[in-house]
């Protein structure tokens, strides 16, 4: 059987080779998102920026340093987690992505949520909010907010650029972080909860 580990660096090689939008033609390098294929938190955020498409990795500018702090505050290091965006390769001056480009690049993100299969997902920013939350959603409003599902959660949170600007923010988002052990052990025990809920015909027929 095929690792899943495998298979997401076989995903990765095919972003990396994507041309399903012009970004496709315009970048140094596309960014697939990098992280090991059991991870149980992703980061999801919007586009790489100058230095993410200078090196090909995800968030590696100022607002990588402060993912990484936050991430410390919790206990935990890049390496730990998945992170990866909507949009694999860098709009031209950090231009908002078109809702074209997102049509074209969002199955790449479902495909790795399908094979990470990630306890909680953090979206950064609002489109990566806008992917899994309704239009209406205001992220003043719902940050730090998740929403569970049958065994994950999705807690949308402040862009880390959008936190280095205001401090108000800064604050909501160290607050929204500090939630994170609690909803993964939460979704931890859920999911262990409907594993065992599956095994129980099979548990049964041994008496
Ligand atoms: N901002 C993002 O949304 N993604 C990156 O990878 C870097 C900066």
């Amino acid at each position: 059987m095929t690792s899943p580990q495998l298979l997401l660096d076989q995903l990765a090689a095919e972003i990396r080779a994507c041309r399903k939008c012009p970004l496709g033609r315009l970048r140094t390098h596309a960014v697939p998102g990098e992280g090991p294929a059991d991870a149980e938190l992703m980061f999801v955020g919007e586009a790489p920026g100058y230095y993410e498409d200078k090196q090909g990795r995800p968030f590696v500018g100022a607002s990588g340093q402060l993912l990484e702090k936050l991430l410390a505050g919790i206990g935990l290091t890049r390496e730990d987690v998945f992170i990866t965006n909507v949009v694999k390769c860098r709009p031209p001056a950090n231009r908002d992505p078109l809702p074209a480009e997102i049509e074209a690049c969002v199955p790449w993100l479902q495909r790795q949520i399908d094979l990470i299969d990630p306890l909680v997902i953090v979206t950064l920013g609002r489109f990566s909010m806008a992917q899994f939350f309704p239009p209406t959603a205001r992220i003043t409003r719902i940050h730090g907010k998740p929403l569970v599902q049958e065994d994950r959660a999705i807690i949308p949170m402040f862009h880390p650029a959008a936190a280095l600007r205001n401090p108000n923010w800064m604050r909501d988002m160290e607050a929204d972080f500090a939630q994170i052990p609690e909803l993964l052990e939460r979704m931890r025990a859920k999911r262990a909860e409907k594993r065992r809920g599956e095994e129980g015909p099979q548990q049964l027929r041994l008496f």
